[in-house]
């Protein structure tokens, strides 16, 4: 018997869209959005239907040793001065890693440890993050364009959001980035 070739879902790298699989999504609107960022009075005066990301997941099995698929689409915006984000989460299972790949436009991947530390890699078409377990995660879209970007994740780790109801301990806003532009500068 022939072996048979299967033709395997596909990622478009220059929109960074899945297709050829079954899809689930969800759209995060700005009204969905309430204690996340940090100038409140902006965020009531904004459009509540506004969406802010949506991801996209390939629908494939959960359980012990399965993992997740899914890309998310920010768009480019701001509250007051600060970039528009993801909500950010701990992983439930906090031990339980995941890999981010660049795929569109630009932004930041903000990392946080259990003890509060924070840490910053640029996301760009093409960028490879590894997020270790017990570190939580948020995407910014720090530029003018969607950032997109791919996840890979064991579909046990579930999400904490509760544990960042106060907040990431470090926000990006215009300030802070051309401040760092500055850094980067100086050297
Ligand atoms: C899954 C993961 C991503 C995010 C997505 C939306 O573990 O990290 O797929 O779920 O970027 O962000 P949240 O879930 O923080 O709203
Ligand atoms: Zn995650």
């Amino acid at each position: 018997m022939n072996p048979s070739i299967k033709m395997p879902p596909q990622v478009a790298w220059d929109s960074g869209s899945l297709s050829g699989a079954p899809l689930m999504q969800k759209t995060t609107h700005l009204g969905d959005l309430n204690g996340i960022f940090a100038d409140d009075e902006a965020w009531r005066g904004g459009d509540p239907a506004l969406a802010v990301y949506r991801v996209e997941m390939l629908d494939t099995p959960s359980g012990d040793g399965e993992l997740y698929t899914g890309v998310t689409h920010l768009n480019p915006g701001r509250v007051g001065n600060e970039f528009f984000m993801t909500r950010g989460h701990f992983h439930a299972r906090r031990e339980q890693g995941e890999v981010y790949f660049g795929l569109r436009g630009e932004g930041l991947l903000l990392l946080q440890a259990e003890n509060g530390q924070t840490r910053l890699e640029r996301v760009q078409p093409g960028s490879i993050h590894i997020i270790p377990g017990l570190t939580a995660h948020r995407l910014i879209n720090t530029g003018h364009d969607i950032l997109s970007a791919l996840a890979v994740w064991p579909s046990i780790a579930g999400h904490d959001y509760a544990a960042l109801s106060g907040g990431f301990a470090l926000r990006v806003t215009t300030d802070i980035l051309k401040l760092m532009a500055k850094e980067v500068q100086n050297g």
